[in-house]
């Protein structure tokens, strides 16, 4: 199984059969790896609204017909845009898609559509090829991350560290403390001036404080589980 970052937050998760899309914001993303129209997933998955995570969802799907799996609200506003295969559980929620499944767990963030649909923010643990990946979403560091990883055996982390918007790299060592991931991904950082991070000094802070290793991706790069 490959996880292919993307840039910003965006990661594709691909078994040779089946194609996991998160978070796909292509457009307008200066560090998209790949244009949207060369997409084509079989599952869309969203972790919130804001349009660095929600981007090309609706022209993605609608050419692929990809199923999307997002928070309800999220889901009703795809819905309503035409969108044929939506799924829209809740937190604690698991949906199974073809080769794999999806819970939505708590994030500490906000969250809006671009069209305005106000809903709870999200974390994905993503059931995929044999491996658990957690998407953490936007979020700051909060408690309940050491729930979910004595929960769940993380077998990779995708930790936003950019600072501003979400948890810096500093809070993100005690989130990879907390989560007890075997191997973290950074993200969500570089690609503005506002979350600009040094990606060698967290993977330093890390590998010397955690039993993690951390895989730094640039965008268009892969990481082979
Ligand atoms: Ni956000
Ligand atoms: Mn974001």
């Amino acid at each position: 199984m490959d996880i292919r970052f993307l840039g910003h937050a965006s990661f594709e998760l691909s078994d040779g059969a089946t194609s996991v899309l998160i978070d796909p914001f292509l457009t307008g993303n200066p560090k998209a790896a790949v244009a949207a129209a060369e997409l084509t997933p079989n599952v869309i998955l969203l972790t919130h609204g804001h349009g660095d995570h929600y981007g090309d969802t609706v022209p993605i799907a609608k050419r692929s017909g990809a199923t999307v799996i997002t928070i309800v609200e999220i889901a009703e506003e795809l819905t309503g845009e035409g969108l044929e295969n939506v799924i829209g559980p809740n937190l604690g929620g698991s949906v199974s898609f073809a080769g794999g499944s999806v819970k939505l767990v708590p994030a500490w963030h906000s969250s809006m559509t671009p069209k305005g649909t106000v809903s709870t923010p999200t974390g994905l643990i993503v059931q995929f090829g044999g491996a658990t990946i957690y998407h953490l979403g936007d979020t700051c560091l909060f408690g309940d991350l050491e729930l979910i990883g004595r929960r769940h055996a993380i077998d990779v982390a995708l930790v936003p560290i950019g600072g501003f918007y979400t948890m810096d790299r500093e809070d993100a060592v005690e989130a990879v403390r907390m989560v007890a991931p075997r191997q973290v991904i950074p993200c969500h950082y570089d690609t503005f001036p506002p979350i600009v991070s040094d990606v060698s000094a967290f993977k330093s802070d890390v590998e010397s404080s955690t039993g993690a290793e951390v895989i730094v991706l640039q965008p268009g790069e892969a990481h082979r589980l």
